[in-house]
């Protein structure tokens, strides 16, 4: 078969119409407002993803947990709501679940518990529970467990609890203006301030927000783990808008309080993309058939221009989620970030003859790449800029690239399509390297609104929306270089059951 005429049947084209950029792949909330993912937990054989969602408009508003439940990570069923605004506390903003499996609540044996920021009269945060697997849940019936006293910040939200074995306690992190505070309890309902982290340290160019305390082994090596705090910055991100760095240090008890501590001199971010937020990850994945790694997920937006993106009936969408892994490379600590290995499963076979993709010169790929994965390798770089270009038959085209003289890494957005719906969208995002490269390896994850770039296996992650108006379909490697390898294949589509069915 010649490449011109490799189509794959499975993926259709829609071009027009409310479902013209609902992703193949990726979560969606089957209609209204989708934002930061929340809940995240592996509980009884299955993965809960829940978030921010307003079930009445396609704006920010009435405040609720959306919810769905998958049992690889990749299909999901929609569930009711987890959480409603209410009269005395107000909405639902971001927060967690884990489960009790001491029963140190007295909730009931792994009991589904959750945290809340409740907004009413000001930021406090609030806990609900689930004891028939999370298909229905109550609020605790004395909310707050945390109140917000007049001495404090009423910016005080986006809870995320574990356990720390150490001390057989639950800890919380919890984002205040501009720092995390560390809360702790044996039981999941009397808390009380540990410490906080913030001060002189990372990105200050707006709000803290949802934070996620983790401990990870460095470079696979169970016994050398450190401890890493992911934290949202809204703005102030790498790129304009909101962002997500993050912090390797330890956390452990200094003067009889458990403190997270860094010696970190730079910012980190976990994604030089424009488009993901708010990320966090899935807690009690020991318990899982993927074992104990961090899965996590954002949302894939900015809120610059979150509420404008051109789609109607939904809006919101969220990344794939990805592994992060803390490797040491070139001599330096970071958080590598990849789509988890268990998208192997949704890769479609690969497009015979890439031969016809050469450098320079731009080729047809003779079906729509709107779903699908391209590797492509390059050796022996110059200094002129080097990358591919994504377009499709009406001339739109995304740049995603690297230039040696400006030492950065790059997507160009600015012709991408429909780009022009709202100030700040069209523009061309960076991401610093730190050394020379000779070698470049690009992975991208296309779906109908999105491109998720992987460089150099993970070391920069940059995850952008793009919505062309029609699907891309030519690839034009470009630069001075060795055009080494390239191969892409389609993405098959998830599956996404709406409530009901
Ligand atoms: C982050 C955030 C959180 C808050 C939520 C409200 O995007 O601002 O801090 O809990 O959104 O939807």
């Amino acid at each position: 078969m010649s490449l011109n005429s490799y189509v794959l049947p499975d993926v259709e084209v829609v071009s027009t119409g409310p479902e013209k950029y609902r992703p193949k792949y990726h979560y969606t909330a089957d209609k209204d407002w989708l934002s930061d993912p929340n809940g995240m937990v592996f509980h009884n054989g299955e993965f809960h993803l829940c978030y921010q969602h307003d079930a009445y408009d396609k704006v920010f508003g009435a405040m609720s947990w959306g919810h769905a439940v998958s049992k690889d990570l990749l299909h999901w069923q929609e569930l009711p709501k987890v959480v409603e605004p209410d009269e005395h506390l107000g909405m639902c903003f971001s927060g967690c679940m884990v489960v009790d499996k001491q029963n140190t609540s007295g909730l009931g044996e792994n009991a589904l518990v959750g945290f809340y920021t409740s907004e009413l009269p000001k930021q406090q945060q609030s806990m609900f529970y689930s004891t028939d697997s999370g298909r229905t849940f109550q609020k605790y019936a004395h909310n707050p467990v945390i109140r917000n006293t007049e001495d404090m910040s009423p910016d005080f939200r986006d809870p995320k609890v574990m356990w720390y074995e150490p001390r057989s306690l639950w800890v919380m992190a919890l984002a205040g203006p501009e720092r995390i505070e560390f809360w702790s309890s044996p039981n999941l309902i009397d808390w009380q301030l540990e410490s906080w982290f913030g001060e002189g340290m990372g990105a200050h160019g707006g709000e803290w927000e949802c934070p996620d305390l983790r401990r990870l082994p460095l470079d696979g090596d169970q016994n050398n783990c450190a401890w890493i705090l992911i934290v949202s910055v809204n703005p102030g991100g790498p790129n304009g808008g909101c962002g997500t760095q993050y912090f390797i240090g330890d956390f452990s008890e200094v003067n009889g309080k458990l403190t997270f501590t860094s010696e970190q001199s730079q910012v980190k971010w976990l994604d030089w993309g424009i488009d993901n937020y708010a990320g966090v990850g899935w807690t009690n994945m020991e318990e899982s058939p993927y074992g104990d790694r961090l899965y996590s997920i954002g949302w894939m937006n900015n809120w610059i221009y979150a509420y404008k993106t051109p789609t109607s009936q939904w809006r919101g969408v969220m990344t794939m989620i990805r592994e992060l892994k803390l490797e040491t490379i070139a001599g330096e600590t970071i958080l590598t970030c990849l789509p988890a290995s268990f998208y192997s499963q949704l890769l479609g076979p690969e497009l015979p003859n890439m031969r016809q993709v050469r450098l320079n010169h731009a080729s047809r790929i003779g079906t729509s790449l709107s779903s699908s994965r391209v590797q492509i390798s390059f050796a022996d770089i110059g200094a002129s800029d080097v990358g591919i270009e994504l377009a499709n038959d009406v001339g739109e085209v995304t740049r995603i690239g690297y230039s040696q003289a400006n030492g950065q890494f790059y997507i160009d957005r600015t012709k991408s399509g429909n780009e022009d719906f709202a100030e700040g969208f069209a523009g061309v995002h960076t991401a610093m390297a730190n050394r020379e490269h000779q070698v470049l390896k690009i992975e991208v994850f296309i779906d109908r609104c999105s491109v998720e770039v992987f460089f150099n296996d993970g070391e920069y992650a940059m995850t952008e929306l793009i919505y062309p108006d029609e699907p891309l379909s030519v690839i034009k490697p470009y630069g001075e270089a060795v055009l080494s390898t390239v191969n892409i294949r389609k993405m098959l589509p998830i599956k996404r059951t709406p409530i009901n069915e």
